[in-house]
């Protein structure tokens, strides 16, 4: 019987081999140099970069975990001038917090952020830890939130992956491959973190990573990881956006008056509703949808 007729499965492709030939210090250098020089020449006058602590670091990257640049720098500043550290934000009431996050969607970090502030208050003496090991304990902080916090805030020389870091490297030393997984990455990154001062080389990457993708369309759909936005999943993060902007005033809203005020199609926002309510951000008394505050 000729192979293609077994029940057999073709193998499963195994994974391209990562990079065999290691960076000579000299190319890691030249590639430090490159990185360097469009910072200290373009480099963004970012918010959070000025005033380093780490309460607005951490504010910033959580911020930052899905909104645009653009979108969180004014946001970023009417947090801080609203909560200005992490005693205010543990007592934040929620409908003050929503409306400041209205905007810029998923909310729910929002509320693992006022979470975080509590622990940070009632179990770490009012400081944030420092050790990635113990950031990814806390509400809201993935592996990337938490390399990154170390990183910005106590100047921690870790290896982190993000999308812009990601950019970078795909770019300059995957440049003829697809699939790239971050597995091949990392090895990388490692050889080329500049450890004497790891908050300036994340802060360049950024940077460099924004360029890229504006200037060479983005390196990242040759990543393994690369997954595009669903225009449902945007779509539906407007009706949400829209729906708690109605009620962070206060006020206990029914459904045809909140379907009225979105202005979006009834069937999706009574869907975003009870989903919403599933997840704790409102209640419903009698026929009337209420911010629930925890
Ligand atoms: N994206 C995630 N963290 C960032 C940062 N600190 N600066 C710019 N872009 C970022």
């Amino acid at each position: 019987m000729p192979a293609y007729m077994t029940s057999k499965r073709a193998p499963i492709r195994s994974r391209p081999k990562a990079r065999t030939s290691p960076l000579t210090p000299s190319q890691i250098r030249s590639f430090q140099k490159k990185v360097y020089n469009y910072y200290d020449n373009q480099g963004r006058d970012l918010p959070w970069r000025k005033r380093v602590t780490p309460y607005r670091v951490l504010v910033s990257e959580i911020m930052l975990q899905q909104t645009q640049v653009d979108r969180v720098i004014e946001k970023y500043k009417e947090f801080l001038a609203a909560f200005p550290d992490f005693p205010s934000l543990a007592k934040a009431p929620l409908p003050k917090l929503l409306k400041i996050w209205s905007g810029m969607g998923y909310n729910r970090r929002a509320l693992s952020l006022r979470k975080l502030a509590q622990i940070v208050v009632a179990e770490h003496k009012g400081r944030l830890p420092s050790d990635p090991d113990i950031l990814v304990t806390l509400p809201g902080i993935g592996k990337y939130t938490a390399g990154a916090v170390s990183a910005f805030a106590f100047n921690k020389p870790v290896v982190f992956l993000d999308t812009n870091v990601r950019r970078v490297f795909i770019h300059e030393f995957f440049a003829d491959r697809q699939g790239v997984h971050d597995d091949e990455l990392v090895p990388v990154i490692e050889r080329a973190l500049d450890t004497d001062n790891p908050r300036k080389w994340y802060n360049a990457l950024m940077d460099y990573g924004t360029m890229l993708k504006q200037e060479h369309g983005n390196p990242n759909v040759r990543s393994a990881h690369y997954t595009r936005q669903s225009p449902f999943e945007n779509s539906n993060r407007q009706v949400r956006g829209r729906i708690l902007k109605a009620l962070v005033h206060g006020a206990a809203l029914t459904e045809d008056r909140i379907v009225k005020e979105t202005g979006m199609d009834a069937e999706r926002v009574k869907k975003n509703l009870e989903q919403l309510e599933r997840e704790g951000f409102l209640i419903k008394k009698r026929d009337r949808y209420l911010i629930h505050d925890v």
